[in-house]
């Protein structure tokens, strides 16, 4: 079996080697350079890796797998239009390199090269990986609507919050664990079993995306910090930081938020010394814990010897930066 390092080397391999030959170059070219930035791949791996606890010709659903990352490659594309972000994996964006008509009709081509290498799963498993995949692309597009309608809001709850993130990110890496696992012929219950540890290693990778936007380190996230703040986007720590401010930190944080004329600067920095003062970072982090230990418990009700679900577990922990 496979560690994840391995996995990830294989599909890399097989990503450099999708053919671009269509034209014209001006749309298929910003699809190319989106996928060769590089990124975790952590969708496919987990896809490989959840099919590894069951079978060993990985190979055998590479298409699958690269449809997943192009899907989600896809969504970075629109994301970052719809987000203003200038920069993505240390690079600059598709709509700064090109334009916004760019990004939108690349990323459509994206999304429907996306189907095509879905549809290349085999017959017996086509109806099952078709319904899920297309299943979990809806919701992604209602978590990312919510996402947007919570920007000009300021009454959003954290289970609201928690529901979006669960559609715009966790749905995506609990499809990627079972179109693995149904594709392996799993167990009905393991693939439950795996779709919500999946759901919840994402809830927790959400989480930290969110605190990494603001205390994250721009070389090695890749994107620029503060967006959110910049975004009115309602993250865990805006929510919780309107919930536990006294009453001068909440005006002054409200102050903030209103001040669309502020230098971008200034305002992350005043908005993050607030989170500070009122230590929500403390609250996102124990709550990442929850959910990866939520996860672990899912990955434990999966009927295999633990050893053989050890490197899943391993780069759980990786991915979410903890050591074992
Ligand atoms: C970015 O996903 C979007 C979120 C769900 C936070 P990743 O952090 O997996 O992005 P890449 O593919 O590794 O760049
Ligand atoms: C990502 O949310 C969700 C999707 C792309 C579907 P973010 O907007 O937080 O992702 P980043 O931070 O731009 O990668
Ligand atoms: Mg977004
Ligand atoms: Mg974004
Ligand atoms: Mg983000």
């Amino acid at each position: 079996m496979r560690n994840a390092k391995e996995i990830l080397a294989l599909v890399n391999e097989a990503l450099a080697a999708i053919p671009f030959t269509r034209k014209p170059e001006g749309l298929y070219r910003p699809v190319q350079y989106e996928l060769s930035l590089g990124g975790k791949r952590i969708r496919p791996v987990m896809m490989l890796m959840a099919y590894e606890l069951y079978r060993d010709d990985p190979q055998s659903i590479m298409p699958t797998a690269l449809g997943l990352e192009t899907y989600h490659n896809y969504t970075l594309l629109h994301d970052d239009v719809m987000d203003k972000a200038d920069m993505r994996r240390g690079k600059p964006t598709v709509h700064k390199i090109w334009d916004e008509n760019t990004a939108i009709l690349s990323g459509d081509s994206m999304l429907v090269m996306a189907y095509q290498m879905m549809g290349r799963a085999d017959d017996r498993h086509l109806r099952a990986v078709m319904d899920l995949f297309t299943e979990t692309a809806l919701e992604i597009g209602e978590g990312q609507q919510y996402d947007m309608e919570f920007e000009t809001r300021n009454d959003v709850t954290e289970e609201q919050y928690i529901e979006m993130i669960r559609l715009k990110t966790s749905v995506l890496l609990a499809c990627a664990m079972k179109l693995g696992a149904l594709q392996a012929d799993a167990p009905e219950s393991d693939a439950a079993h795996l779709y919500r540890f999946g759901q919840n290693i994402g809830l927790a990778f959400q989480l930290q995306d969110d605190l990494l936007d603001v205390y994250g380190d721009p070389k090695t996230f890749g994107k620029n910090i503060g967006g959110d703040i910049l975004e009115g986007k309602k993250t865990f720590m805006l929510i919780n930081a309107l919930r536990l401010a006294d009453s001068r930190q909440r005006a002054e944080l409200e102050r903030w938020l209103e001040k669309s004329d502020a230098p971008a600067a200034e305002k992350i920095a005043a908005v993050t010394a607030l989170y500070d003062q009122i230590g929500v970072r403390q609250l996102a982090e124990q709550r990442i814990n929850e959910y990866f230990d939520a996860a672990f418990a899912d990955l434990e009700a999966v009927a295999l010897p633990a050893e053989r679900k050890e490197p899943l577990k391993d780069f759980a922990l990786s991915l979410l930066g903890r050591q074992v």
